[in-house]
């Protein structure tokens, strides 16, 4: 019997490939028997993920906030491989820029247009850019999204916007292109620690979060790779248009969760 999980022969764009949670896509899907693409505008790391997996990987020069770039960086990898199965829209502005996306009523316009720019028009015109291949194989999309699309925050208004808007895309892809054989379905993460939140997040907010997390610990980045390479498999062919959280249950508790916790518990 075929494993469903399996993605023998399958080709693979992974965006923000360099990335915590895209390198451990990439290496998993490899793993699972995938030609994979390391996509990122961060060319050199994106070549040490695709030296340490090997021959069957390639890196990719991509800059989601360039309708060039992506057109330039779709041919090389259909150039490479002939061809595209599954589409792992991953990337996001991290870092620098999402320490200015604080709460709208002192949104610098310039960073939320570049945080719009990049994370959901980029997701956008990278689908639109794979869609015909995608069709052509009867591929899989998969979106990275983020558990602050599904709640409030009192600061990355932008960042969070735009994981709901691709939330949002991932159901009309779904609806639009499922009778054309393609599925489109987002993972939302938790905090997961990888060498970018390790940098940016304070040790006091990692215990914050963990102490409201059913699981008592932040993830890491197989805590995304792993639903991701079996929403992107034929293993979940009945499956699209949906957002699965990874986050140890932090999301679907009732208010007060740590302190209930802590009195059933301690
Ligand atoms: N780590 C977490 O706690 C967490 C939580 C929720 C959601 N996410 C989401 O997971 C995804 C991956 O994040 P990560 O934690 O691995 O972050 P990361 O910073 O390690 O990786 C992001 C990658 O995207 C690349 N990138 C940035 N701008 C780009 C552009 N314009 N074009 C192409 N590539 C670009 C970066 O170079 C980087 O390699 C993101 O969509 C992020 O929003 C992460």
């Amino acid at each position: 019997m075929t494993d469903a999980t399996s993605l023998t022969d399958k080709v693979a764009i992974i965006t923000g490939g360099a990335g915590g949670i895209g390198s451990e896509t990439a290496r998993l899907m490899a793993r699972r028997g995938a030609k994979v693409a390391v996509a990122d505008i961060n060319l050199a790391g994106a070549q040490e993920v695709a030296d340490a997996i090997g021959e069957q990987a390639i890196a990719v020069e991509l800059d989601l906030g360039s309708e060039t770039s992506i057109r330039d960086a779709v041919a090389k990898v259909v150039e490479a491989f002939g061809k595209i199965d599954i589409l792992h829209n991953n990337a996001a502005l991290a870092g620098r820029t999402l320490a200015l996306d604080g709460s709208i009523g002192d949104m610098p316009t310039e960073v939320w247009d570049q945080i719009f720019a990049v994370n959901c028009r980029g997701t956008m015109l990278m689908t639109r850019e794979c869609l015909p291949h995608l069709i052509a194989t009867q591929g899989s999309i998969v979106n990275t999204v983020s558990g602050l699309g599904l709640q409030g925050h009192v600061r990355q208004a932008a960042y969070s916007a735009t994981k709901a808007a691709i939330m949002q895309m991932t159901r009309s892809i779904a609806t639009a292109y499922g009778p054309k054989g393609v599925r489109c379905n987002a993972v939302a993460p938790g905090l997961i620690l990888t060498p970018t939140t390790a940098k940016d997040f304070p040790d006091h907010w990692r215990r914050n979060v963990e102490a409201e997390t059913p699981r008592g610990i932040v993830g890491a980045p197989e805590d995304i790779a792993e639903p991701v390479a079996f929403l992107a498999s034929d293993a979940a062919r009945n499956i699209t248009g949906q957002t699965l959280a990874s986050d140890g249950g932090v999301s679907i508790h009732v208010p007060g969760f740590s302190s209930y916790a802590k009195t059933a518990w301690d």
